[in-house]
């Protein structure tokens, strides 16, 4: 079978990614598009693609391209998904894949009629220490599970003179830190404990009320701030209580405004029997505590369960990261382009609908001040 061919519809911070994990998963980069054709050039350059494209708008209906991965600010998503779902393509969508909960079930809708492969990158579902923990709980080696809590905190739009597209809601959303990481976090702790969130209660925090920047900063740069201050209507940090169908309940503090914390995902997970930690920031371990000792579990294909194992690419004490779960999580969705096997846990847009959801009703319930139920998820939890 000839390479699959992929496009990659901006090349910013993980537009790069993406290019990476599709060359490793043994795809032809056929082009990419960025904010203006003389980007793009320089962009194809840098990330080894074929071509430069002079918009997004033609690389999606390109008749030399397979599968197309939107990386573009959050605003583009739906129109490009889209256009490349009613050219027959197969999409990766960057998360949020849509601003609201109609466009998201319009999204999905789109890829379920073209019949096509439509994936969202929740690539923390990918650590296979994450995979370790999900096992433990549906083997029953925690007992049900009680209560599930954490944070997810950066801290690149700490000061006011931080600014980035994210923050202006035209672009990015009306949810900032929630739409952005609470997410990944949310997603995490529904996939790993196999409960649905199914009411909340959040609260918003705009820490920063004003951002001097240029809001065309690429992510996690930090340039120093220049132009007119502009009023921020997106929130800096995010506090969000919640109720399972399990009958657990849980908590989690969003923030980008966390100083020293620079992606720190940590999830804690109480079953009857034994608790489990997860922490992004050092996904070589999961903390397996019990009433009688705590063990520290490390990343060791030789150890680990058969579904942990399988994402385990190197053996223990070889540290993996970040780009790995990347590149294992393009692997995959390319696989289910090539085959019909049924893969095991593969993020879709059902789930970015989740998260569409998800954040609908954070925001709700931190404008009318109350608990608000989420609306139920349309496909089951994977696995
Ligand atoms: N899944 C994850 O773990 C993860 C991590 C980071 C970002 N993201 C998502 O990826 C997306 C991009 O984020 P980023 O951090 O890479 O942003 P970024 O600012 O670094 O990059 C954005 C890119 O989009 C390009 N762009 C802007 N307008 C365009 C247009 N009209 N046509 C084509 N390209 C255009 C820019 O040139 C730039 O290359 C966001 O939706 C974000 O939520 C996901």
């Amino acid at each position: 079978m000839p390479p699959l061919r992929a496009a990659i519809a901006g090349t910013g911070f993980i537009g790069a990614v993406h290019a990476r994990s599709a060359r490793l998963a043994g795809a032809r980069v056929v082009g990419v598009a960025a904010s203006s054709p003389e980007t793009a050039r320089q962009a194809a350059g840098a990330l080894g693609a074929e071509r430069a494209f002079d918009s997004a708008e033609e690389l999606v209906a390109a008749a030399d391209v397979d599968v197309v991965h939107i990386c573009t600010p959050n605003h583009l998503h739906v129109p490009l998904a889209l256009a490349a779902l009613a050219a027959g393509k197969h999409v990766i969508c960057e998360k949020p894949i849509a601003l609201d909960p109609a466009d998201a079930h319009s999204l999905l809708d789109a890829a379920d009629e073209a019949g096509v492969v439509a994936a969202v990158p929740f690539v923390y579902r990918y650590y296979p220490t994450v995979r370790e923990a999900r096992e433990r709980v549906r083997g029953g080696r925690t007992g049900a599970v009680r209560l599930l809590h954490g944070s997810y905190l950066q801290d690149w739009l700490l000061r006011p003179d931080d600014d980035n597209w994210r923050v202006d809601a035209r672009l990015g959303g009306a949810s900032r830190a929630f739409a952005d990481i609470g997410s990944h976090w949310c997603d995490l702790a529904e996939f790993v404990s196999g409960h649905r969130i199914v009411r909340l209660s959040a609260r918003l925090l705009t820490a920063v009320p004003e951002r001097v920047g240029s809001a065309g900063r690429k992510a996690f740069a930090a340039d120093g701030g220049q132009g007119e201050a502009r009023p921020v209507t997106t929130e800096d940090a995010a506090l969000v209580q919640f109720e399972t169908d399990g009958g657990a309940l849980g908590s989690a503090v969003v923030s980008q405004i966390s100083a020293g914390r620079k992606n720190r995902l940590w999830l804690e997970l109480d079953g009857a029997d034994e608790a489990l930690a997860f922490d992004q920031e050092r996904p070589e371990e999961l903390w397996c505590g019990r009433r009688e000792s705590v063990t520290i579990l490390r990343r060791d294909p030789a150890t680990l369960s058969p579904e942990a194992a399988r994402f385990a690419f190197l053996p223990g004490g070889h540290p993996q990261g970040y780009a790995d779960c990347f590149d294992a999580f393009v692997a995959e969705v390319y696989a289910s382009v090539t085959s019909e096997a049924p893969v095991d846990g593969m993020p879709t847009f059902a789930d970015g609908v989740r998260a569409a959801e998800l954040t609908d009703a954070v925001l709700a319930s931190a404008r009318e001040a109350r608990w608000v139920d989420v609306v139920a998820p349309v496909g089951a939890l994977a696995g």
